[in-house]
């Protein structure tokens, strides 16, 4: 497996693979890998001729009050799981290299980043879709896959790679989870004894919800109120959003009729964890 560092060295490597008639796989990542970006590793090897792993903590997709600096951080780990799990490549860029002085271009989106996190993270998806469309430019994948369990991350690459006619096709895979229901995330280091004990409430939240909308529940404000009930039984968990939207375009519903999500995004202590469930309404409604 190679350790790129340079953006021209992983296009050339990328180019040779391509003229070669070989796939490639990007799966881009701000390291501290769990079983959720394992879980991606494995799919781009089982798909593609070669495989890419960026590893890159993004400084632009972070607010000025946000954990970029505590971000966890562990390459030697993240390469040897890399390895195991049938990566060619772990591309890992310095933040000069990425973004060089003089570097003053951006990716806006609206609609789909107008609500959920981008409410309440404001410059995010900017950072996102900037450093995304930087790391396809560098890796040249033919797809590139992304988890579930940044529902309104993967909606908004997907646009973006429509919007910009990108030959490249945008995978989304499940969400992997702890056996107690957390979603993996590497933000879960963050979390104290007591706070992990009491983060499974969010999954239990959704989970609660989805099972109203299935038992026949259709508005979406009657969703979210179960949900945010469920979440008020845990003193330690705050919520910053509970909300019932399209799949697709992230605008948030009245009624649940087609392919729908509810989204939530919660403090548990001072570390805010999201995660969404796929809502199926009941046929007839
Ligand atoms: O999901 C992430 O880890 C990041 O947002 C991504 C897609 C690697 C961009 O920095």
């Amino acid at each position: 497996m190679e350790l790129v560092h340079k953006i021209s060295e992983m296009q050339a490597l990328a180019s040779a693979w391509r003229a070669a008639g070989l796939s490639v796989g990007l799966v881009p990542t701000m390291g501290s890998l769990h079983e959720g970006h394992m879980s991606l590793v494995r799919k781009s090897a089982e798909e593609n001729d070669r495989t890419v792993v960026s590893v890159f903590v993004n400084p632009i997709q972070f607010g000025a009050n946000e954990d970029f600096d505590r971000y966890p951080r562990d390459l030697s780990r993240d390469l040897s799981l890399c390895g195991r799990a049938g990566a060619d490549a772990v591309f890992n860029p310095s933040a000069a290299e990425m973004y060089p002085e003089g570097f003053c271009s951006r990716v806006e989106m609206s609609v789909l980043t107008e609500n959920l996190c981008g409410k309440t993270r404001p410059a995010h998806f900017r950072g996102v879709c900037t450093v995304v469309l930087k790391l396809f430019l560098a890796a040249l994948p033919d797809r590139a896959y992304f988890g579930q369990k940044d529902a309104q991350q993967l909606a908004v690459v997907r646009r973006m790679a429509r919007d910009f006619n990108m030959r490249i096709e945008v995978v989304g895979a499940p969400i992997v989870r702890e056996a107690d229901g957390l979603a993996m995330s590497s933000r879960n280091a963050y979390l104290t004894a007591a706070e992990r004990a009491a983060a499974p409430c969010l999954f239990r939240a959704l989970s609660g919800g989805a099972e109203l909308c299935r038992r026949g529940v259709v508005e979406a404000r009657g969703i979210e109120r179960r949900v945010r009930e469920i979440l008020s039984e845990t003193p330690l968990a705050r919520v910053d959003y509970v909300e019932v939207v399209d799949a697709e375009t992230m605008r948030p519903l009245e009624t649940v009729a087609g392919p729908a999500l509810c989204a939530a995004a919660v403090y548990i202590g001072e570390t805010r964890l999201i995660d969404n469930i796929a809502l199926e309404a009941r046929a007839g409604h």
